[in-house]
């Protein structure tokens, strides 16, 4: 038998090496808090649980959900993005839902054809999936370099005109995981300006994009309608739902729809109609993502104050909750995953997202308050 190559050769998902550093700690009796999951510790918003009890009170017959989500649902997500960005959407033609956003991104290459060598592009350090699932279906794969320098954006301006010809997908993910980087309005209309002029498609992963911390929510690919993007959106973070697995993808050009429809049918990754009627109840209401990001916003002061009392650099921690930071006497990731381990911390080395991660480090705060008051204590135990 003849193996994926990739799955043969590849290092393993950082997620699993650091689980297994963790359990080899915890053999040893060392306690380490894991700071290393972007999942939420604090509760389901409410009526979401509430919803799916009532809902599976009802289901007597069990029946296949739709691939693309039932009507309520994709009529739900199309209220709150008229309501939230002022986004005119079809839910019969413009929105299909997903079972949480992770999945959709790993199944969106095979939409297209990448025999004739266009490439697929994503930032230098990125949520892992997007290169995972080039690397399993072989796809031609560009990183786009990103560091302190540029803002930890992709510079479209250092991108040639016969480089742009080469691309066919370009992943933007804004607010960023892991810097937390932000895109501007402005800069999301030059890429869309880019994609019809060369010809390509922006997937726009937004999964932070409703826990910020300003006055304004970040800007959407969903405020430009554009006929060369898809939105990928999720509940697992605005709600709390992480294990619901509910998520939609949106595009002001319905053709993508209609071909993302008949590609996603034979997956099989239709979402439960009662675990919909929760994300139902989730999107109804637009005032819990902003408690949520209110009480995170409070981790957030506490943890980036005692982090620049040890003379830690935190880059920009506008949204999402995650922290990125380097320190100058700790100038490898591994010094710092180290020295946080040995404090009682365990969180991402910057090198895990991509080697221009060197030096850095991810820590998630998406924690209870008692555990957010013990990783202050930690980080005051910690030596640099
Ligand atoms: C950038 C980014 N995109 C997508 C996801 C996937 O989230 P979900 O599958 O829960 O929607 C995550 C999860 O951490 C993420 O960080």
């Amino acid at each position: 038998m003849d193996f994926n190559p990739y799955l043969v050769e590849s290092r393993t998902y950082f997620v699993s090496a650091l689980q297994a550093r963790l359990k080899e700690l915890n053999a040893q009796g060392k306690e380490v808090i894991s700071l290393i999951m972007g999942d939420p510790l604090e509760p389901t918003y409410p009526p979401v649980r509430e919803a799916v009890q009532a809902a599976l009170a009802d289901y007597t017959v069990s029946q296949y959900p739709k691939t693309e989500g039932s009507l309520a649902y994709r009529q739900a997500v199309s209220d709150w993005a008229k309501r939230y960005y002022g986004a005119e959407l079809d839910p019969e033609t413009q929105i299909i839902s997903c079972n949480g956003s992770k999945e959709a991104i790993f199944h969106l290459p095979l939409l297209f054809d990448w025999t004739t060598g266009k490439e697929m592009w994503i930032p230098s350090l990125s949520y892992p999936v997007y290169a995972e699932s080039a690397g399993i279906q072989h796809i031609p794969l560009r990183l786009l370099p990103l560091n302190a320098e540029n803002g930890f954006l992709p510079d479209l301006d250092a991108i040639t005109p016969e480089d742009w010809k080469r691309c066919q997908v370009f992943w933007i993910n804004s607010p960023h995981n892991p810097t937390t980087a932000i895109a501007s309005r402005e800069y999301l209309e030059r890429l869309l300006k880019l994609a019809e002029q060369y010809n390509f498609l922006v997937c726009s992963d937004e999964c932070y994009n409703e826990l910020y911390y300003g006055d304004e929510p970040p800007a959407s690919c969903l405020e430009i309608p554009s006929q060369h993007c898809l939105v990928f959106r999720s509940l697992s973070k605005r709600s709390h739902m992480t294990g619901y697995r509910m998520g939609a993808l949106m595009s002001f050009n319905p053709e993508y729809i209609r071909l993302l429809s008949k590609m996603r049918a034979p997956l099989g990754v239709g979402t439960p109609d009662f675990i919909q009627a929760g994300g139902i109840a989730a999107l109804a209401d637009d005032e819990h993502p902003r408690e949520y990001a209110e009480r995170y916003r409070v981790k957030r002061d506490k943890l980036v104050s005692e982090l620049e009392a040890k003379g830690f650099d935190v880059f920009g921690a506008q949204a999402g909750f995650y922290l990125w930071f380097s320190h100058p006497s700790l100038p490898t990731s591994s010094d710092l995953l180290e020295a946080f381990i040995d404090a009682g911390l365990l969180i991402t080395p910057g090198t895990a997202f991509g080697d221009d991660g060197e030096g850095y480090a991810r820590l998630c705060y998406c924690v209870t308050n008692e555990v957010c008051e013990k990783i202050i204590l930690a980080l005051r135990r910690l030596a640099v």
